[in-house]
Parts: C-alpha cells; sequence; structure tokens
C-alpha cells in the first residue's frame, strides 16, 4: 500500500470575491493586486474622469469592466480613436500603444498584466496629482 503524503496542516490560498475586494478601497486609479497567475497580476480599480497618456512599450494590458462604463483613448498608426467598454467588457491595448482611459461617471475594472507593470507606463505625458503612479498596492494595503 502507499504511503499517503498529504499535508492537511498546510491549506492553500482562499477564494476572492471581487466586490469585497472592490469595497476595501475607494482611491481612484490606484489598483489593488487581487492574486497573480504565474508572473501576472491581476488588479482590480476604481476609476472616474481622466488618467494620464501613457504606452507600455514592452507588455499588452488587459482591461475587463466590472461596473460602470470606460473608454480609451488609442492613438494608432490610423490616428487617435475612442472605444467605449460598457460592463462585461474586455480589451487589450497592444504594447507600444499610447492609451490613456476615462470614465465620465465612474468604473470598475480588473486589469491583467505582468507583475511590476507601470499604472503610467514607461512613457507618459505629466502625471496629475489623482493619479497614482504604482505597480500595484497589495490587497488591504
Ligand atoms: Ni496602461
Amino acid at each position: 500500500m502507499g504511503i499517503m503524503s498529504e499535508d492537511t496542516t498546510k491549506a492553500g490560498p482562499d477564494p476572492t470575491l471581487l466586490s469585497a475586494a472592490l469595497a476595501t478601497f475607494e482611491t481612484l486609479w490606484s489598483p489593488r493586486i487581487v492574486t497573480r497567475v504565474n508572473d501576472y497580476d491581476v488588479r482590480v480599480a476604481k476609476v472616474r474622469g481622466e488618467h494620464v497618456w501613457h504606452v507600455h512599450d514592452d507588455t499588452d494590458e488587459f482591461f475587463l469592466v466590472l461596473d460602470g462604463t470606460l473608454d480609451i483613448a488609442l492613438r494608432e498608426d490610423g490616428g487617435e480613436r475612442t472605444v467605449t467598454l460598457d460592463r462585461g467588457a474586455v480589451f487589450v491595448v497592444p504594447r507600444s500603444t499610447w492609451h490613456k482611459p476615462f470614465s465620465a461617471d465612474g468604473a470598475s475594472l480588473l486589469l491583467f498584466e505582468p507583475s511590476g507593470t507601470s499604472t503610467v507606463g514607461d512613457r507618459h505625458d505629466d502625471v496629475p496629482g489623482h493619479v497614482d503612479a504604482t505597480t500595484g498596492h497589495a490587497l488591504g494595503g
């Protein structure tokens, strides 16, 4: 018969309810890291008003709108356009694409991007005081 190698004293991670995670903070444009997948962060953020034009030189950036509506202005080869993401919409800003998220009425977002990715990218316009330049905060931090 085999020997049981199961370690019953060490529990794994618990599930995270996104609504509960979002209820732990109010700061706008200041993402919280809810979990990690390999070397990627899953972050949630509350937003309202304008972010800042910026670009991530080496990574795509994934957006899922959990609540509200998010607009993202994009500077592409053909010029500038804005995509509108309603609740439930997903969108990926390709690497090396200048973008500026904004939300007139406010939104809650889930973001998926490599750990260490700055919210204001590798290059950006002047960062306004209401925008948190961060690589994400721990939940409850
Ligand atoms: Ni970005």
